[in-house]
């Protein structure tokens, strides 16, 4: 170390503001394994290594939420052997993600409708909550989607409030949207405030639909296992220089 230190500039990625919580649509990893004429679920495999190393960057950064899509109510439609690969890597990977973010001081969760997921994912996935609960309360978060869909996931709330008024617990004129809010999965944290799609798609395919109501988008044509910490860091900066002003002037 000399007798002067360098001045670190404003702009520099420990320097910015951040987001309280970023979301992405992880979308292109099939279109990323065709162009190198591999099987789809290569991208897959691929994609998920870049989970890891965005939600870790997160972390480092200081955005406290991370929360990805990755395999909506819809994906079902797709081919058996696309989904049973996709269910594979859930079973190779979840575990053993939840156990190296945890080194890594990133709390693993899964949101979505686990109740028809295979049973041993089901059982991997009680393990992965375990293992964030170690990490306590204030730990960053990466939250993956799986058999994630707004409109399920606001089905569902509309069930339990319902069942709660059945009951005699709730009066129908005390429902707020803050009962709505308690009742999605994504009940403990923040709305979004950046949603992120790659791969050119311009759409939230049923993506949080009730939590992005105020969130800034950003899309970009990059195949998310293309995506780089330097493309979240595009994204940032694009999101530090907008104005929300949440229907205010
Ligand atoms: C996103 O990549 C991952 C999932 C939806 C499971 P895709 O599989 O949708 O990739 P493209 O859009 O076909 O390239
Ligand atoms: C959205 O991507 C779902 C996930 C990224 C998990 P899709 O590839 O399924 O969306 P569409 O079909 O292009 O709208
Ligand atoms: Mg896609």
């Amino acid at each position: 170390m000399g007798l002067f230190t360098r001045k670190k500039k404003d702009n520099a990625p420990e320097n910015r503001p951040v987001p309280r919580h970023i979301a992405v649509i992880m979308d292109g990893n099939g279109r990323w394994a065709k162009k190198r004429g591999l099987p789809r679920k290569a991208g897959h495999k691929v994609g998920a290594e870049t989970f890891r190393t965005i939600a870790t960057y997160c972390k480092d950064i200081g955005v406290q939420y991370f929360t990805v899509y990755a395999f909506s109510t819809e994906n079902w439609k797709r081919p058996q052997d696309e989904v049973d690969a996709l269910m594979n890597l859930f079973r190779s990977y979840l575990k053993e993600a939840a156990e190296t973010m945890f080194e890594r001081g990133v709390a693993v969760r899964v949101l979505g409708d686990l109740t028809v997921l295979p049973e041993d994912i089901r059982a991997q996935i009680a393990e992965v909550d375990e293992i964030a609960d170690r990490l306590g309360p204030d730990a960053a978060t990466a939250s993956l989607c799986i058999n994630y869909g707004g409109r399920d996931e606001i089905k569902n709330a509309v069930r339990a409030i319902a069942q709660q008024v059945k009951a005699g617990e709730l009066a129908p004129e005390d429902i707020t949207e803050d009962t709505i809010t308690a009742n999605l999965y994504t009940a403990h944290m923040p709305d979004p405030d950046l949603i992120i799609r790659p791969s050119g798609e311009i759409r939230t395919s049923n993506f949080l639909l009730w939590q992005s109501a105020y969130s800034e988008y950003y899309f970009t044509d990059v195949l998310w296992p293309d995506f780089k910490t330097t493309d979240l860091d595009a994204a940032i900066d694009n999101f530090n220089n907008r104005n929300r002003r949440f229907g205010g002037v």
